[in-house]
């Protein structure tokens, strides 16, 4: 089933609006980040912003199986044939395989095929720079919030402690080439900040 932004947007509501009202809020900024950021991206705009519309469905309860969002949301995805691609960067967003590890589920999730592309960066940057509520934040204070949230012994601030490399990695690899687009976002101003201050 090919994909088209309008129809990610349509499914992640219906999927998420009435039941996780708040990670809806958190994923309508996430969806609008990624579709700003389209000029950056050439032909896989559309690919990228439908992925992160569709990267936290998993949540929703009808998808529930394993009970790790990226994976249920992904193998939801290829069971309405979705394209690999598609199922990949939710399978994989935001550092999925540590979490996947911890969980023993690392075999599950190489169903899926992890492609190591701008593609994938910039949905880990949107989902990594927006907060629950939806707000542009820098990836520490989304970790910050995710620690105080889940417990520092949780699976899933362990998991994104054990990706936050590859987590900056992402985040640093989107931002001069959206600026050199000129996509206009207040995540590259934060972000900005945060490498302005951490490297004093
Ligand atoms: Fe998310």
């Amino acid at each position: 089933m090919a994909f088209t932004v309008g129809r990610a947007r349509g499914l992640a509501e219906l999927l998420m609006a009435d039941e996780l009202p708040r990670r809806w809020c958190h994923v309508q900024s996430v969806g609008a980040a990624a579709e700003r950021l389209g000029p950056t991206l050439g032909s896989d705009a559309e690919l990228v912003a439908c992925a992160a519309w569709l990267h936290d469905i998993g949540y929703a309860r009808q998808l529930q199986d394993t009970g790790f969002h990226p994976l249920d949301g992904a193998r939801y995805l290829r069971s309405i044939s979705a394209g690999d691609r598609l199922c990949g960067l939710v399978a994989y967003h935001s550092g999925a395989m540590y979490e996947a590890e911890l969980r023993g589920l690392r075999d599950e999730l190489s169903e899926f095929p992890d492609e190591r592309s701008l593609a994938r960066d910039v949905v880990w940057f949107c989902d990594m720079t927006t907060s629950p509520a939806g707000d542009p934040v820098t990836f520490d204070e989304r970790l910050g919030e995710i620690r105080r949230r889940y417990g520092d012994e949780h699976t899933v601030p362990r998991a994104i402690a054990a990706a936050s490399g590859q987590i900056r990695a992402a985040v640093e690899a989107v931002c001069s080439p959206a600026l050199a687009a000129g996509v206009n976002d207040p995540r590259f101003t934060v972000e900005r900040l945060w490498s302005h201050s951490s490297s004093r």
